[in-house]
């Protein structure tokens, strides 16, 4: 049996597809997959409807597929049948959560295959197949969990990033998401038609005061570089009517900030809360919203 996060982005989805840092934050919610022994190669998610073999000519068949090719070939085989706490297609890792802990389950075949490197090779196969051109930050928050600066790259670099007072998130899945790598495809398009306009490095300068915000502890600042980053995806042309509807419901029932998560073009929205005010928040967002915290003071990564 293997656990994997499922994540949320706090800043610089789509830029850290061009090389911009981002902050993203594990969630204690994600995906749990648990081997049986079998002569084929099998995916069961009843709580998503999904029941698919490795050469089914499905998309998450061929997920499967690509991530077993990278592994060891006694680990290429099972039935995994896995049992999620997070929503899929919303932006919140649901696909990196699910590679990676299969890739964990389908490695405990032999005690000395566990390998962390095999785990995100596998993972990475995987998501290319979701993503076409992922950036990496899904698996790696789903493997390790807590707070990080990431930026892309062999290897990427991952910075675990301290925040001084706790983060008290509400993360909403507001309307079904859309295709991630389409939404990747259509921001290259729009930035290739706009030369010079650096709206994905403002994201990564947004990123950066973030991450300094966050350290420092000042969170309303943290909540107003939300509202800008959002103000930017929309620039991008990745929020939807609903997202922004979802944006400013959080804001009016007390948010500090709030912004689409994930790819957009549907999907879920993060807020974060001053103290005490994450019920309300979720409350005001409705069923399906739910409080993540990131802790604070003298907790490292
Ligand atoms: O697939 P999602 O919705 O979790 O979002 C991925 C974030 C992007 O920056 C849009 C793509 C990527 O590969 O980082």
């Amino acid at each position: 049996m293997a656990f994997a996060s499922g994540k949320v982005l706090l800043f610089g989805e789509h830029a850290v597809v061009h090389g911009e840092p981002a902050i993203a934050a594990g969630l204690d919610r994600g995906v749990v997959a648990t081997r049986h022994d079998a002569d084929e190669l099998r995916l069961v998610v009843p709580a998503w409807d999904l029941d698919v073999r490795a050469g089914d000519g499905s998309r998450v068949g061929r997920a499967i597929e690509a991530l077993a090719g990278t592994l060891p070939a006694e680990a290429r085989r099972g039935r995994f049948e896995v049992s999620p706490s997070i929503p899929p297609g919303a932006g919140l890792g649901s696909s990196a959560a699910l590679a990676v802990a299969v890739a964990r389950a389908a490695l405990s075949v032999a005690n000395d295959l566990a390998d962390e490197e095999l785990v995100a090779a596998a993972a990475l196969a995987s998501e290319r197949v979701f993503h076409g051109n992922p950036s990496g930050l899904d698996h790696t928050v789903a493997m390790r969990g807590g707070l990080i600066r990431f930026r892309r790259g062999t290897p990427p670099i991952v910075d675990p990033l301290s925040a001084a007072e706790t983060l008290s998130l509400v993360v909403a899945p507001v309307e079904p998401g859309a295709d991630t790598g389409a939404m990747v495809r259509g921001v290259a398009r729009r930035v290739d038609h706009h030369p010079g306009l650096e709206l994905l490095a403002a994201i990564g300068r947004v990123v950066d005061r973030a991450a300094a915000c966050i350290r420092d502890g000042d969170i309303e600042a943290v909540g107003e570089l939300m509202d800008i980053n959002h103000g930017l995806l929309a620039a991008l042309g990745v929020s939807t009517p609903g997202l922004d509807a979802a944006c400013h419901r959080a804001r009016n029932a007390g948010a500090l900030g709030a912004k689409l998560t994930g790819a957009g073009g549907g999907g879920a929205i993060v807020a974060l809360a001053a103290a005490e005010g994450a019920d309300e928040i979720a409350a005001a967002l409705g069923p399906g919203a739910f409080v993540a915290t990131v802790a604070g003071g003298n907790h490292h990564g």
